[in-house]
């Protein structure tokens, strides 16, 4: 079976995507202690960034499907201590059978799948978040099936989320609204290849004007906490307050990756409100990422 890696959305066709996504909600819905595609299998983990969620996702993910995983931090490995990316990337991907990572740098997922003889997952890095956009559109599906023709505003930061949400509006067809302070708008190489399907307005209010969904993001992501003060100044009119939830469709869902800031980039009424499903996104990461695991580690 040909290798393949998970480093960014456009690693699957929109095809490969909703039968994955059709997977997740079937794994979700069937629970089958006795399918182990995994058995044996063993994941390293790699995160030079904190997290919950994906720690716990892919490690219970792993388990659940009949293999194991790894907690690799670059402090207690020799990453910390500058072994060249390719050599760890050859030596780790000869003992495992898949590696995820969370990285500062892009690059670095970059260059370790190009020396990994097993699938490389980006489970964030100052670029993308692709994984968290398989259990936000697993969690849009299961509430309100395809978001093909839907619309979806993106509120706050240009950020990795948005650089992968601006990926998943080009992949599955949906029209992402987008409203970012000055000096804070997604990268312009993101921008450029999904222009059609983005459009930019300038407050939270017109972006939501009329969408199914309404997304944000921490104002300062991991790395950023410098400029925490700063960033506070730029985005105090980026809120999704409950004027913002009620310029989008009465229907429409609040999402939001977590870890949030209630009071920050986000309402304590909106994010703990009727329209917001960010627990059932947060667990969904475990079922996308199962349906992930499957695809790329089963060798079906
Ligand atoms: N949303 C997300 O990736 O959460 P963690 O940082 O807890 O993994
Ligand atoms: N944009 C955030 C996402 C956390 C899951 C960060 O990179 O810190």
């Amino acid at each position: 079976m040909k290798l393949r890696h998970f480093i960014s959305l456009h690693d699957l066709t929109s095809s490969e995507l909703r039968q994955l996504l059709n997977r997740a909600i079937e794994l979700k819905n069937t629970r089958n202690p006795d399918f182990q595609p995994l058995k044996g299998k063993v994941l390293a983990m790699i995160f030079e960034k904190s997290s919950t969620r994906t720690r716990i996702s892919f490690e219970t993910g792993m388990i659940q499907l009949g293999g194991n995983a790894l907690f690799l931090s670059p402090r207690d490995t020799q990453l910390g201590r500058g072994e060249p990316l390719r050599d760890s990337a050859k030596v780790i991907s000869s003992m495992v059978d898949g590696i995820m990572m969370r990285t500062n740098k892009h690059e670095t997922v970059t260059t370790f799948a190009e020396h990994s003889r097993v699938p490389v997952i980006n489970g964030l890095t100052d670029l993308m978040h692709p994984c968290q956009l398989l259990a936000d559109m697993q969690t849009f599906f299961e509430h309100r099936g395809d978001i093909e023709g839907k619309t979806v505003a993106w509120i706050g930061d240009g950020n990795n989320m948005c650089h992968s949400y601006i990926e998943a509006a080009s992949i599955l067809n949906f029209k992402l609204h987008l409203a970012c302070p000055e000096g804070y708008k997604p990268d312009s190489c993101f921008v450029n290849s999904a222009s059609a399907s983005i459009n930019f307005f300038d407050t939270a209010q017109q972006a939501a004007e009329g969408c199914d969904l309404v997304v944000t993001d921490v104002w300062a992501s991991m790395g950023q906490e410098e400029e925490q003060k700063q960033r506070v100044l730029a985005f105090k009119d980026y809120q999704v307050t409950q004027s913002v939830m009620s310029a989008a469709k009465k229907e429409a869902l609040f999402m939001h990756c977590l870890p949030a800031h209630r009071g920050e980039e986000v309402a304590e009424e909106v994010i703990d409100g009727p329209n917001s499903v960010i627990f059932d996104e947060a667990e969904n990461r475990l079922h996308a990422q199962k349906a992930l695991l499957e695809l790329l580690m089963s060798g079906n």
